[in-house]
């Protein structure tokens, strides 16, 4: 693991509980909207889910698919004993500590379902992440991607956030380049489209306190150290709204395909 997956991993071991209890119920529309592109019709085959952090899309998936093999992996040990606990309801599923980039070679071609929520962006390079998942699947296997992109939302926290951490306003075409990689893998475009649900904080402190500790800005700290990240809160609470709740409508992106299933043969003359 090189130093920059190290850093992430220990973030998000650290972030892990407090992620649990304030961002897993607030994601949970786009959780259901990603299981959901993956259809009904799955072929045989395990359900990989990679950067599944807590593992918040098990309920649904094993719901979903029962008797189905479902497997999460995660490179944060935190992420993954959590994700463990919550598989123990579930005989046919587990987690994993593991690479999403470099899944094994065991899995290839053999999958009925990739499902990823909120993992990819984070990924150093996210086509090519993209190709080697829908390598993974098998003939009609599909693939269901939600994660954010460079710009989520113009005026809102995450925005705010953005903001006073000087991200620029990203790169256009980047989702044309995700989408792309999909489709130049091998597998028909089923879903490419902005997906935005209303999101609620109880207020601006809350939620810097919830990224800084239990979300994507606890891996800031770690790289730049505590006090850079206390600057950047003490800059954001004071341009922040003093609104009460602060209610916003994020856009994530979802992108979801499937794998032709393999012509049947031509008639026997
Ligand atoms: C925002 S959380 C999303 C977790 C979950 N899918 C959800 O919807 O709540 C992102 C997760 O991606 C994981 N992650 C980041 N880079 C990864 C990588 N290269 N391989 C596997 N997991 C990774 C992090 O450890 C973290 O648990």
């Amino acid at each position: 693991m090189d130093d920059r997956a190290a850093q992430l991993a220990r973030a998000w071991t650290d972030a892990a509980g407090g992620y649990e209890e304030y961002f897993v119920p607030r994601f949970a529309p786009w959780v259901e909207l990603a299981v959901n592109a993956l259809g009904l019709d799955l072929p045989d085959g395990p359900i990989l889910v990679p950067c599944c952090g807590t593992f918040p899309e098990l309920p649904l998936l094993g719901a979903a698919y029962p008797g189905r093999a479902i497997v999460g992996i995660d490179l944060s040990p935190g992420m993954v004993a959590r994700a463990a606990a919550r598989a123990e309801s579930w005989p046919q599923a587990q987690a994993v500590v593991g690479d999403a980039c470099a899944v094994g070679p065991e899995w290839i071609g053999r999958c009925a379902g990739v499902l990823s929520v909120f993992g990819l962006q984070q990924l150093p390079d996210p086509a090519a992440a993209l190709t080697s998942w829908v390598g993974l699947l098998c003939p009609g296997g599909r693939l269901s991607v939600a994660y954010w992109p460079e710009t989520v939302e113009e005026d809102g926290p995450f925005a705010l956030a953005d903001r006073v951490r000087e991200r620029g306003a990203g790169d256009d075409g980047a989702g044309r380049r995700l989408a792309d990689a999909i489709a130049t893998a091998g597998a028909d475009m089923t879903a490419d489209r902005a997906v935005s649900f209303p999101m609620e904080h109880p207020d601006a402190a809350t939620f810097w306190e919830a990224m800084s500790n239990n979300g994507p800005l606890r891996a800031v700290a770690i790289a730049r150290g505590e006090e850079a990240l206390a600057e950047l809160g003490r800059r954001f609470l004071a341009l922040a709204p003093s609104d009460r709740p602060w209610r916003h409508t994020p856009r994530a992106h979802l992108l979801a395909a499937v794998i032709p299933a393999k012509p049947s043969r031509p008639p026997t003359s």
